[in-house]
């Protein structure tokens, strides 16, 4: 597979995941309208999309149908989104652009910023749970999906790599921790994405142990691709503000390691993810594409 097929691939099931996210979120005038309008600004503000698109290339690698694997994709994606809104409040980075755009909370005050990060993490489940079983995932499958995105997001994963990231603000730790702390803050999420598109369609325990392989590698890189671009890049590309690591005084890969270093980790970890999908046959897949673009990207 080219770069130019995996561009086809994300434009085309990038359409699909904004298009059923419309679909299934409350519209912008639902009453409370302010909140859903608050959701629907940040979640409909651009972004890359990885996750989604990770879930439905896990599903294509091991024969499943997107459609059995939308209702993840989109409540992996308003995860994410929620915990983007969180992680820029004043509180915690502090950033005042996200996806090209101000942020949340510049818009909408903190107080419904907050409430509308909430209501994607809640909606998340709610719109999953319901549209899976209507797409014919089984209640034993759905209930397994539900418990692998909430210990995702929970104190054992996203949430649990945010505290410890602000804890380092400031400290020297060890690269030991700094992996663990990228791991969980980024890695789960990534990890649940491909995991989830495996389970819901129907991957041997071989196959799933090899996808997740990958995306723990491919978790890792992408949080230390996410510290070079904080350096390297510029915030109108990013999207946010460049120098937001400096100006926290993050713990990240180039701080504690140099860029070089860093630079040379990421292609490690890009090396081994796509090693571990060596099970799947020598053809490049859509997901091996993917890795060599999460250490190539821009933004
Ligand atoms: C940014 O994630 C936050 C991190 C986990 C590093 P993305 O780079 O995937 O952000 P969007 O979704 O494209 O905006
Ligand atoms: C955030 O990491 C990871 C999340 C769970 C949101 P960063 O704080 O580095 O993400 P950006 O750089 O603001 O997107
Ligand atoms: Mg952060
Ligand atoms: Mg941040
Ligand atoms: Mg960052």
């Amino acid at each position: 597979m080219a770069a130019t097929e995996l561009n086809a691939f994300i434009s085309e099931h990038n359409n699909l995941v904004e298009q059923a996210l419309d679909r299934w979120l409350p519209a912008a005038t639902q009453e409370p309208a302010l909140i859903h309008q608050a959701m629907r600004y940040s979640l409909f503000a651009g972004g890359k999309r990885l996750r989604p698109i990770l879930v439905l290339a896990a599903a294509q690698a091991v024969g499943g149908h997107r459609e059995q694997v939308l209702p993840a994709a989109c409540a992996l994606e308003m995860i994410h989104t929620y915990s983007l809104i969180h992680d820029d409040l004043p509180a915690m980075d502090n950033d005042d652009l996200r996806r090209g755009m101000l942020t949340n909370h510049k818009v909408f005050g903190e107080a419904t910023a907050i409430l509308a990060g909430d209501a994607l993490l809640t909606c998340a489940f709610e719109l999953f749970a319901e549209r899976a079983l209507e797409v014919g995932v089984s209640a034993h499958t759905v209930v397994q999906v539900i418990k692998e995105i909430a210990c995702a997001s929970g104190t054992a994963g996203m949430i649990g790599g945010q505290v410890l990231d602000l804890a380092a603000e400031g400290k020297k730790v060890t690269p030991e921790q700094l992996a663990h702390i990228h791991n969980y803050k980024t890695g789960a999420l990534l990890r649940a994405s491909v995991r989830v598109g495996a389970l819901i369609s129907g991957a041997s325990s071989v196959q799933l142990e090899f996808l997740t392989q990958y995306a723990e590698c491919l978790g890792l890189a992408f949080q230390i691709k996410d510290d070079i671009l904080d350096i390297e890049g510029d915030s109108v590309t990013l999207g946010k503000p460049a120098g937001s690591d400096l100006a926290n005084q993050k713990s990240t890969y180039p701080a504690l390691l140099g860029l070089a270093e860093s630079k040379r980790l990421l292609a490690e970890q890009i090396d081994l993810a796509l090693q571990a999908l060596h099970h799947f046959g020598s053809q490049r897949s859509v997901l091996a594409e993917l890795a060599v673009f999460v250490r190539d990207r821009e933004s």
